[in-house]
């Protein structure tokens, strides 16, 4: 508990208070005072801080277990013919806000992702001749055949979005979230 003490004892410099300047003087602060923490304030603190952490722990399970368990809805992305080999074409899946991206990297192969980088959420952009995509606000890089983060700040791998081909359309068909 905080003792009431009317006049400090010491200065932050040491010097004595008719030397500290007038704003100091006008709102004296107990240095010693102010700088300590009784045990029960710290292990309180410590308590609570990790109270904290386990509730969002269980949160952050909760959330990817719900999302494990969620089912998606078939959604149509576009004809195979309109996606030549080497480009890509954003749609929105499994929301009408989640950005995706669809890559043809050869004639047979189709790659989709989340397209929001997995830093700090900026769209990343396809390099299909360098096998990346881009994130231009901190330069991350990810691997175009498999999500993954190359350089730059990311950590986690980009959404994989699940691609199915039917009569000539591609379909979007699932999410895999990943977190390696
Ligand atoms: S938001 Fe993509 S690297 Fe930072």
């Amino acid at each position: 508990m905080r003792k009431n003490v009317s006049l400090p004892v010491l200065t932050p410099d040491g010097a004595p208070w008719d030397q500290q300047p007038k704003w100091r003087r006008d709102f004296p602060i107990d240095v010693p005072e102010d700088n300590y923490v009784a045990r029960r304030d710290f292990t309180k603190f410590m308590v609570l801080t990790s109270f904290a952490f386990v509730v969002g722990q269980g949160w952050i399970g909760m959330l990817n277990t719900l999302r494990r368990g969620r089912k998606f809805e078939s959604r149509r992305i576009a004809a195979v013919g309109d996606i030549p080999v080497g480009t890509a074409v954003s749609f929105n899946y499994p929301g009408p806000h989640d950005a995706c991206l669809l890559v043809r990297t050869a004639e047979d192969t189709f790659l989709a992702y989340g397209s929001k980088c997995t830093h700090l959420s900026c769209a990343v952009l396809p390099d299909v001749a360098a096998g990346v995509f881009r994130c231009p606000c901190h330069h991350g890089f990810f691997e175009l055949t498999t999500g993954r983060p190359l350089a730059g700040p990311p950590r986690r791998p980009l959404p994989r979005i699940l691609i199915a081909s039917r009569d000539g359309q591609l379909y979007a068909e699932g999410v895999e979230e990943r977190t390696t």
